[in-house]
C-alpha cells in the first residue's frame, strides 16, 4: 500500500481530508469457508477521501496494489438484467451518432464478461476487449469476444495501434485509474480523429446527496464531478461534446461522451445543470455534510437493525455487491445480526462477505429459509428485485432499503 497527498487530476497539493470511514477490508475479496474459519484478521486498508482544494476531484489517495484487488474479479456484467438492458441501449445509441461497419474498430476498456462487446458485434462491428481480470477475460474469450488481459495504458496503445478506435468505451473503469493523466492520454493516442470516447462514471453529487457512502471502497479512487473531468479531458487534447444522466444506475451516473476538439458539436443540455449543480453539491462543506450524514445513518441502521433482533425477527441480506462490504463493515454488522446474504452471482455463493464474514448462499435458500426481514445490499436493483420477490413480500416478508435513510417496505406499503 502507498499513500501519496497529490491530486490524481491537477497534480495539486493542496488536499483536505473529508471523510474517514476506518480500516475495511478489500471490498470484492470474497472469502473461502477455509479463510472465514481461520480467526486471523485479513488485510486491512485504510478509507479516506479526500477533496482537492484546485480542481474538487473528491478522491482516495491510499492506493492497495491492485494485484491484490483485480487479478481475480467477482463481478459478471451479465449477471443483472438492468445493466444487460442499458448497454443494448448504449451500443445503439453510439452507433446511431457514427456510421459504423465492419472495418472500425470498437475498444471497450474494463470490459468485463464482453456483455457491451457483443451488442457492437451484433451491429456488425470488429470489437476488442480489455480486462485484467484473469478469470473475466477468459469467460469473455471463451463466448468469441477477443480480449486483451490487461491494465490499459500506453503499452496497450502500442499493440493495437494509435488513432485506430472508432468507438472507445470505459463504463465505471476511469474511476478505477490510479494514474488517470496517462489513461487519458493512451485515450487520445488510440481513438481515430473522427472517434468516440464514452465513459460512465458515478456522479459525485449523488453520491454525496443520497449518502451512498457504501460505494466508497479501495477500487474506487476517483469521485467525478464534470469540472474535473472535462478540465484532465482538456489536458490531454480531448473535449466534451456530450453529457447525460442516468438516475438509475448505480445510484446515479454520468455518461459523457468526448472527442477531438472541433469534430463533433456540442450536444449536451445537461452540461450547463451538471456543472451548476456541482457549485454546491460536491465542495467540501458537502463532503463534510456527508461524511455526518453517514455517520448518523450508521446509528439509525444498527438501531433499527438491533431492534428487529430484540424482537426474535430473522435477518438475512439481499446481494453481494462489492458495496455490502463497506456498508456491513462500516456499521458493524456481522452474522449475529445478518444469518446470511443471498446473490445470484455462482462465484460468490459459498463464500463469505469481507470482514463481517456473513455466509452468501443462493437464491433458493432465500425461498426456502423465507425471512422476515432483507436488507436490500444490492439497492441499485431495487425495483427489479421486489418485481422478482413479490411472492416473498405477499407472503408477510419485508425489505430494508438502507438509502436515503433505512426504510421497511412490506405488500402494503
Ligand atoms: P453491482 O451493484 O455491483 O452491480 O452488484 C449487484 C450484485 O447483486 C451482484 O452480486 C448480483 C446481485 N444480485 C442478486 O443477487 N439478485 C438480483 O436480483 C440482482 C439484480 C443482483
Ligand atoms: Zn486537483
Amino acid at each position: 500500500m502507498s499513500t501519496k497527498l497529490v491530486c490524481r487530476a491537477c497534480g495539486s497539493t493542496k488536499l483536505r481530508l473529508g471523510f474517514d470511514l476506518g480500516m475495511l477490508p478489500l471490498a470484492n475479496s470474497f472469502l473461502s469457508t477455509k479463510r472465514a474459519r481461520d480467526p486471523s484478521p485479513e488485510p486491512r486498508y485504510p478509507l479516506r477521501m479526500f477533496y482537492c482544494n484546485d480542481c474538487a476531484l473528491i478522491q482516495l489517495l491510499d492506493l492497495v496494489d491492485r494485484k491484490e484487488m483485480f487479478d481475480d474479479y467477482a463481478f459478471l456484467t451479465a449477471t443483472a438484467n438492468t445493466s444487460m438492458l442499458h448497454f443494448d441501449q448504449y451500443a445503439e445509441e453510439l452507433r446511431q451518432r457514427l456510421e459504423l461497419n465492419t472495418s472500425d474498430l470498437v475498444v471497450d476498456i474494463g470490459s468485463n464478461d464482453g456483455t457491451l462487446l457483443k451488442a457492437f458485434k451484433k451491429q456488425g462491428a470488429s470489437v476488442l476487449g480489455i480486462e485484467p481480470a484473469r478469470n473475466v477475460a477468459s469467460v469473455a474469450i471463451a463466448a468469441g469476444i477477443p480480449t486483451l488481459n490487461e491494465y490499459f495504458g500506453h503499452v496497450s496503445v502500442e499493440r493495437i495501434g494509435r488513432g485506430k478506435a472508432k468507438i472507445i468505451t470505459a463504463n465505471n473503469v476511469v474511476s478505477h485509474v490510479p494514474d488517470l493523466n496517462d489513461f487519458i492520454e493512451s485515450i487520445n493516442l488510440l481513438l481515430s480523429p473522427k472517434g468516440l470516447f464514452a465513459f460512465e462514471v458515478p456522479w459525485v453529487v449523488d453520491v454525496l446527496r443520497h449518502y451512498n457512502f457504501d460505494i466508497v471502497y479501495h477500487e474506487h479512487l476517483s469521485y467525478f464531478g464534470f469540472k474535473p473531468l472535462s478540465e484532465v479531458l482538456v489536458k490531454h487534447g480531448l473535449e466534451l461534446v456530450n453529457l447525460e444522466y442516468f438516475p438509475e444506475i448505480h445510484g446515479g451516473s454520468l455518461r459523457g461522451i468526448a472527442a477531438h476538439p472541433n469534430i463533433f458539436p456540442k450536444q449536451s443540455e445537461t452540461l450547463g445543470r451538471v456543472y451548476r449543480d456541482e457549485g454546491r453539491g460536491a465542495d467540501y462543506s458537502a463532503l463534510e455534510q456527508f461524511a455526518h450524514s453517514v455517520q448518523e445513518f450508521r446509528g439509525k441502521l444498527r438501531h433499527l437493525l438491533l431492534k428487529l433482533k430484540r424482537e426474535g425477527k430473522r435477518i438475512v441480506g439481499y446481494g453481494a455487491p462489492a458495496k455490502a462490504t463497506t456498508l456491513l463493515n462500516y456499521c458493524s454488522i456481522d452474522s449475529s445480526i445478518v444469518d446470511y446474504v443471498t446473490d445470484t452471482t455462482p462465484f460468490k455463493q459459498g463464500k463469505f462477505i469481507p470482514g463481517v464474514r456473513i455466509p452468501i448462499v443462493a437464491p433458493d435458500e432465500f425461498r426456502k429459509l423465507a425471512p422476515d426481514f432483507a436488507l436490500l445490499l444490492a439497492w441499485n436493483f431495487k425495483d427489479e428485485i421486489i418485481s422478482k420477490e413479490r411472492e416473498y413480500l405477499r407472503s408477510g416478508g419485508k425489505f430494508i432499503i438502507p438509502f436515503p435513510e433505512p426504510k421497511v417496505v412490506g405488500s402494503d406499503s
